[in-house]
């Protein structure tokens, strides 16, 4: 599953700040359908906590209910940076930010009832480990959605982004050539749905319920933070 070309934390971050003054621009409109279909899905209840994993410069806020319980976190503090700035014009003072890598986070078990995730798991160094990060804080039954583009089932295509993986990794911006069936394999999640979305529906809404055990709470990682 894992292809030979692999996205580096310091490429990520270079690209990232890098993008950032711009990226709304690029990103606002075209990615726009996936996110409100993808925020839909999530039937968020009035107390229910709230994770977007690699939130970047805040374009999913103006969509969550108002009021909530809503933690952002992103590697990038020039992106959060942008999202800062959206909380403020959207006057959302209850939106928490943190800058935190999501292969590592600092919450407790099962610490949120949604977690989303869009445009981000081809942007880390380390799916896998995001997804499995994502599927330890979400709560027992909770809601995983990921917003991505994966590599094409289509055979031209998918040789196509093959072709242009190295180049296009080297930059940091993301991978286009990850795999979306072994990805969900190895991290055991089973899709409630699949939904293609955005321009020429060359993305995929991905929803899950996180199957796993009820456990006892552990210990928060060092410096880690307990929700509510
Ligand atoms: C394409 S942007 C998507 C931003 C936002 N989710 C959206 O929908 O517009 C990818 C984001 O993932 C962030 N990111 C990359 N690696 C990360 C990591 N290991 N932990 C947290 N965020 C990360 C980047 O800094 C960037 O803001």
């Amino acid at each position: 599953m894992r292809s030979r070309w692999q996205l580096s934390q310091k490429s990520i971050k270079r690209a990232y700040a890098a993008v950032s003054p711009v990226y709304d621009l690029v990103f606002d409109r075209i990615f726009s359908p996936g996110r409100v279909e993808a925020i839909k899905l999530m039937g968020i209840g009035p107390d229910d906590r709230i994770l977007d994993v690699g939130i970047g410069t805040g374009l999913n806020l103006p969509l969550y209910p108002r009021h909530r319980q809503l933690v952002g976190i992103d590697i990038s503090g020039k992106m959060l940076r942008k999202a800062h700035e959206r909380i403020r014009e959207l006057n959302a003072s209850y939106v928490r930010l943190a800058v935190m890598d999501a292969m590592q986070m600092g919450f407790q078990d099962n610490s949120f009832d949604h977690v989303l995730a869009t445009y981000v798991i081809s942007v880390v160094p380390d799916p896998i480990q995001v997804l499995q990060e994502i599927r330890r804080v979400c709560r027992p039954k909770g809601h995983i959605i990921i917003v991505n583009h994966f590599k094409s089932e289509h055979p031209i295509m998918g040789r196509i982004e093959g072709l242009m993986a190295p180049l296009i990794t080297r930059t940091g911006l993301f991978k286009p050539d990850l795999q979306l069936t072994p990805l969900l394999e190895e991290v055991g999640l089973v899709p409630d749905q699949i939904h293609r979305v955005n321009l020429f529906s060359g993305w995929r809404l991905i929803q899950c319920s996180n199957s796993k055990e009820t456990t006892p709470d552990r210990a928060p990682p060092k410096g880690g933070t307990h929700v509510r």
